[in-house]
């Protein structure tokens, strides 16, 4: 089975669910959304409608608390826990060790167990606030990224996201334990 996570880069929730429509051609999946993720109402859409959506898809609850998650690690076995979108608050927070939301409590779980984690990120301090964490992650066993690039260099210079089509390619590599390459988008 594999874990899709959802956290709050609420612009491309729909660019995640139709990776997520993508997976479940081929996988079981569990849903698990951060606490912002799963309660945010923004202009991209009302946070029920999008909960009720992925719990139709996946056919199952979506996780969205910390003692719901942490069963990740003793109790339910991913095969990889795909992080799609994920901010650049969640990385920092993975990578500074702090566990404090359902999808810091799933990596925690999943990285306990040394299984995959692959980050789909989408940040607008990906070359400023998010760096040092990004890179940070870059080094950690068993975290792996959907390969990205700069979004807009002229209009939001530090900007970095995903190209989320590669989500389910990236996906197979980090089942065998690789990083698709490059990393860098081109
Ligand atoms: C409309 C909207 C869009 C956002 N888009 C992003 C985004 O693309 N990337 C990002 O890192 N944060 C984005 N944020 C900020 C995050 O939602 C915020 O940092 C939040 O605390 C993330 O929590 P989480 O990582 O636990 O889901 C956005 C916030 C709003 C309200």
């Amino acid at each position: 089975m594999i874990g899709f996570c959802m956290t709050g880069s609420f612009c491309c929730f729909e660019k995640s669910i139709a990776v997520l429509e993508k997976l479940l051609e081929k996988h079981d999946v569990l849903p698990i959304m951060s606490y912002n993720a799963a309660s945010f109402d923004t202009k991209f859409g009302k946070a029920e409608d999008f909960r009720n959506k992925v719990e139709k898809l996946c056919g199952k609850k979506i996780i969205q608390t910390i003692p719901d998650a942490e069963p990740i690690g003793p109790a339910i076995q991913l095969d990889c826990l795909v992080v799609c979108p994920c901010t650049g608050n969640t990385m920092s927070k993975v990578a500074c060790g702090i566990c404090d939301t359902p999808a810091t409590m799933a990596i925690k779980a999943q990285l306990r167990n040394e299984r995959p984690v692959l980050i789909a990120l989408a940040t607008n301090d990906g070359l400023s606030g998010s760096s040092a964490s990004i890179s940070k992650l870059l080094m950690r066993k068993n975290i792996f990224f959907v390969p990205f690039s700069q979004d807009s260099p002229f209009k939001k210079p530090r900007s970095l996201v995903c190209e989320f089509d590669k989500t389910e390619e990236a996906l197979k590599y980090a089942l065998l334990g690789k990083q698709l390459q490059p990393i860098l988008a081109t």
